[in-house]
């Protein structure tokens, strides 16, 4: 099998794993990973349920489609990560439910929507900021992303969902599941008094795991 036939495989395997337990519904979401001459990324109006290895898309680094179905409408937001945050070998983006009822409301900090509730959201995602409200497939998602600077691995985009980036599919997927985990236990716990970890806790946990 050579590393693109793995890579499809990996795409398939994992996007029916979220689709299964209901991180994505419909034809929402689409994953991405970098392959040795390009991006792969799931098909636009693809169920991430019922992906086909050989009809994934395959497009140039800059943005040329290659071989596979149409190109997800939101290809602009992924290339983004891969060109501002060099670590990026691939993004997940989602309209995980908890996730996306954080992008909707009025009154969550926009540069730290995340607060440091347990340790592997900071250890797997970090600072999450929010990204201003675009259509989706709108190019301008992929510039304001461009704006971040490589700075963050996640971002929420103001009423519609995350974008997760990391070294390889499985920690894009593992770290898209923490974040969603993580908007849950903050929608759940809204209303209560909550203990936060503490800067030097914070802290700890960098020196020990690094960043993401
Ligand atoms: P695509 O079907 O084009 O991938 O778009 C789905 C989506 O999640 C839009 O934000």
């Amino acid at each position: 099998m050579t590393n693109e036939d793995q890579a499809r495989a990996d795409i398939v395997r994992l996007a029916k794993s979220l689709f299964d337990r209901g991180f994505s519904v419909g034809s929402a979401g689409n994953i991405s990973c970098t392959v040795e001459d390009g991006i792969l990324i799931t098909p636009t109006n693809s169920s991430l349920g019922f992906l086909s290895a050989d009809r994934i898309s395959k497009i140039s680094r800059d943005g040329r489609h290659i071989s596979g179905d149409k190109p997800s409408k939101e290809i602009f937001l992924h290339r983004a990560f891969y060109e501002s945050r060099p670590s990026t070998g691939a993004v997940v983006h989602l309209h995980s439910t908890y996730c996306t009822a954080l992008s909707c409301l009025a009154d969550v900090d926009p540069q730290d929507c995340i607060p440091s509730l347990t340790p592997y959201v900071i250890m797997r995602v970090g600072q999450v900021p929010i990204v201003p409200y675009v259509r989706p497939g709108d190019e301008k998602a992929g510039r304001l992303i461009d704006n971040l600077r490589g700075k963050y691995a996640a971002v929420l985009l103001a009423n519609h969902g995350p974008v997760v980036a990391g070294r390889n599919l499985e920690s894009a997927v593992f770290a898209a599941e923490e974040l969603e985990e993580t908007a849950k236990l903050l929608i759940i716990l809204r209303t209560m008094k909550v203990r936060y970890l503490t800067e030097a806790q914070v802290e700890e946990l960098a020196a020990a795991f690094g960043k993401p």
